[in-house]
C-alpha cells in the first residue's frame, strides 16, 4: 500500500531547489509541493524567534496542501527551529542538518570538519552540537559566508569575484587543516565547483542536499509512505513574491518546466488555513 500524497518542501526562497533537484534524482516517482518564501528571504540574518515563526507558517501552508512529509530545506530553519517544529506537528519534518552531519562524520579521517552557512546557522551552533554527539574527538570549524547567497542568486557561480570571496572565507578553514567541509546552506551547492577549487583535492565536500534526499528515501520506505508507481507525478510550486523570477531561475537550474508558479500571501493564508491544516495532520510518527 503506497501513499500518493506529495512531499512538502520549503525554503526561504529559491535555494531549496537544490534539494528538489536531488529529490528528482533519488525519488523520481514522488510528487512535490514546494514553497519558497521569496517575500521574506533572507532568513539567515533574522532572529531565532522570527525564523521559528516563519518556519511554522511555511509548514502550515504545506499541510494545507495535504503533504505526507515535510522537508525544511532551509539550513537556517533546520538549525534553529527543527526540534521545536517537530514537537508541534505530528507528521515527519526532516531537516538538512542531520544528513550532512552524519555524512561528514563518516567522511572525515583527521576529525577536522569545516561548516559553512548563514550567520543564523553558524550562531545556532547546531552543527557543533550534533557532531559532538557523534564523537567528542571531532573538531568543528564554522564559518559564516553571507555573500555566497546573493552571488548564487545572481548566477555568479564561476568568476573571479566569487573566487576571491571564496578564498577570503575558506582560506582560514584550509589553514586549520580541515579534511571535510559541510555545505550548510541551500545555495552553496551551486558554488561547489569554486569551493572545491579553493580548498583543493584533499578536502571532501558534503552536499547536504544529496544526503537529505537519500534520508527522505529511507524514511518514506520505513514509514510505508512511498508513492504507488502507477499514478502520474505532479509538482507544484508556490512563492510569496515575484513568481516569474522564481520560475525563470528555477527552470534554468532544474532544467525542466515548472508550470505555473503561484504567488500566495503567506501571512494572510495562514490565519485562514492554520486550523484546518492542523486537523488533517496524520498521526504517523
Ligand atoms: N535558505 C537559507 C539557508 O539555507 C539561505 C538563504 C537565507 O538566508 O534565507 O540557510
Amino acid at each position: 500500500m503506497g501513499d500518493n500524497r506529495p512531499i512538502g518542501v520549503f525554503d526561504s526562497g529559491i535555494g531549496g531547489l537544490t534539494v528538489v533537484h536531488e529529490l528528482f534524482n533519488h525519488l523520481p516517482n514522488e510528487s512535490i509541493v514546494y514553497f519558497g518564501d521569496t517575500a521574506r528571504v533572507p532568513y539567515g540574518s533574522k532572529s531565532p524567534d522570527v525564523v521559528k515563526k516563519f518556519g511554522l507558517q511555511d509548514i502550515l501552508f504545506l499541510l494545507g496542501k495535504n503533504v505526507k512529509l515535510v522537508i525544511a530545506a532551509c539550513h537556517t530553519v533546520s538549525s534553529i527551529a527543527l526540534d521545536e517544529l517537530n514537537q508541534i506537528f505530528h507528521l515527519p519534518i526532516l531537516g538538512v542538518v542531520e544528513p550532512g552531519v552524519k555524512a561528514a562524520a563518516k567522511a572525515t579521517k583527521n576529525g577536522k570538519i569545516g561548516v559553512i552557512g548563514t550567520r543564523g546557522t553558524v550562531s545556532s551552533r547546531a552543527y557543533e552540537t550534533k557532531l559532538a554527539k557523534i564523537s567528542a574527538d571531532i573538531q568543528v570549524f564554522p564559518q559564516a559566508c553571507p555573500l555566497f547567497v546573493p552571488l548564487a542568486e545572481e548566477g555568479w557561480l564561476d568568476n573571479e569575484i566569487t573566487r576571491s570571496i571564496a578564498r577570503i572565507y575558506l582560506d582560514p578553514l584550509k589553514e586549520k587543516g580541515i579534511d571535510t567541509l559541510i555545505l550548510g546552506c541551500t545555495h552553496y551547492p551551486l558554488l561547489k565547483k569554486i569551493i572545491a577549487e579553493v580548498l583543493g583535492p584533499d578536502v571532501t565536500i558534503i552536499d547536504s542536499a544529496e544526503e537529505t534526499a537519500k534520508l527522505v528515501a529511507r524514511r518514506l520506505s520505513l514509514l510505508n509512505l512511498e508513492r504507488e508507481e502507477n499514478g502520474s507525478v505532479q509538482h507544484k510550486f508556490f512563492v510569496s513574491d515575484i513568481p516569474h523570477q522564481f520560475r525563470e531561475i528555477g527552470e534554468r537550474f532544474l532544467g525542466t518546466d515548472l508550470g505555473n508558479v503561484t504567488r500566495i500571501d503567506i501571512e494572510g493564508e495562514m490565519s485562514d488555513t492554520a486550523s484546518d491544516a492542523l486537523k488533517i495532520v496524520p498521526p504517523i510518527k
